[in-house]
């Protein structure tokens, strides 16, 4: 019988759990036994691994009531980790020689750019046959045109802000809401134009201290005036200049002609990060899943399963919305959207100055 391994690596996602157990049940039906390395690739060095399917009395394959269970929860039942020792070499030959002696054929990794990254030098390295599938909160992975748990943390981030809009708007507050991302601005984008803020602050603008205060204390000034109970300012991670400094200093610049002014300042951090999983990213696991280990299965290797409405380029599978790439064109195209070289980062980049005006209003 064939077993495949999966992980979950890097900061976990919702819809990392439904990819896991999409990956299970295809195996079960394909007769595969798939086991889950625990905490990503440190498991995998250790040879820490948990079958995830089972073998019923009469010979066929099932899965473990446990990973049917997990599909619709957040976090990740396998355990996530950033293995700093899978970037070494020795690390990876260790990974190699433990997935040999469990007499797997394939692996699958679920995970951001980092993890995809290993994915692909572990491939290369070792003709090892493996498959990405990206699960990340972020959205900055290239070829793709969302990840697992983008959709879920947007409807927490949208859900967070209607909270504060709630009470901003009874007491005539302004707020700063700092959103996850690392140095992907999309989900403070995305979640701007939902909650229709008054300004969206992200490191891909480029602006300096000087000009964000400029541009939070321009939003208040005018939201106010206008007869605004609430302003509410959407600032990205990635954005250097940290919340309560942001704070403070469009305090002191609008002091003169604003002093009752109440400016307030919220991290929404991990709380970004949890939560069950929304019809989408269940929806998008499940069939990423089921095209990752069905692409391993009919002898693909390095490449990743993406999230694509039908368009042409990629290699087609028989899910018109899934499409294949190789990892080290995925990697690539990753890159320039954090570099901000990509076409795509540009017109985001486009899209949100020209809102920027509108929104506000
Ligand atoms: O990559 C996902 C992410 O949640 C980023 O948005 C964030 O910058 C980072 O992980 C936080 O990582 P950690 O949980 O290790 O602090």
């Amino acid at each position: 019988m064939l077993r495949v391994v999966v992980l979950t690596s890097g900061g976990d996602s919702p819809g990392m759990n439904a990819a896991v157990r999409a990956i299970a049940k295809m195996g079960a039906a394909r007769g595969v036994r798939v086991f889950g390395a625990l905490e990503g690739y440190e498991g995998l060095i250790d040879g820490r691994f948990r079958e995830l399917t089972r073998t019923l009395s009469d010979g066929s394959t099932s899965v473990d009531p446990e990973v049917e269970a997990a599909g619709g929860q957040g976090g990740t039942l396998i355990g996530s980790a950033r293995s700093a020792r899978f970037r070494e070499a020795e690390g990876r030959a260790l990974a190699l020689r433990q997935l040999v002696s469990l007499d797997a054929t394939g692996l699958v990794v679920i995970g951001g750019n980092g993890s995809l990254g290993g994915a692909h030098r572990f491939a290369t390295e070792t003709g090892f046959k493996v498959m990405g599938v990206p699960g990340s909160i972020d959205n900055d992975i290239g070829c793709t045109a969302t990840s697992l748990g983008v959709d879920t943390a947007l409807n927490t981030i949208v859900e967070a802000c209607d909270r504060i809009s709630d009470t901003a708007r009874a007491h005539r507050r302004a707020f700063v809401v700092e959103v996850m991302g690392r140095d992907c601005g999309y989900l403070a984008m995305a979640s701007a134009v939902a909650m229709a803020a008054d300004a969206v602050l992200i490191r891909e603008s480029g602006k300096t201290e000087a000009q964000l205060v400029g541009d939070v204390a321009q939003v208040i000034r005018t939201g106010f005036a206008r007869g605004k109970r609430r302003v509410l300012i959407i600032k990205a991670e990635g954005v250097a200049v940290p919340c309560t400094r942001l704070v403070r200093l469009t305090e002191e610049a609008l002091l003169p002609e604003l002093p009752s002014l109440e400016l307030r300042a919220t991290v929404l951090g991990h709380v970004v990060r949890g939560g069950n999983p929304s019809y989408l990213d269940r929806a998008v696991a499940g069939r990423l899943g089921f095209a990752a280990l069905g692409g391993l299965l009919a002898g693909a290797t390095d490449e990743m399963v993406a999230w694509l409405p039908p368009v042409q380029g990629g290699r087609v599978t028989d899910d018109s919305s899934v499409q294949r790439f190789p990892l080290a064109r995925v990697l690539e195209e990753t890159q320039s959207l954090i570099d901000g070289s990509s076409p795509l980062a540009q017109r985001r980049l486009k899209l949100m100055s020209q809102a920027a005006g509108v929104l506000s209003l």
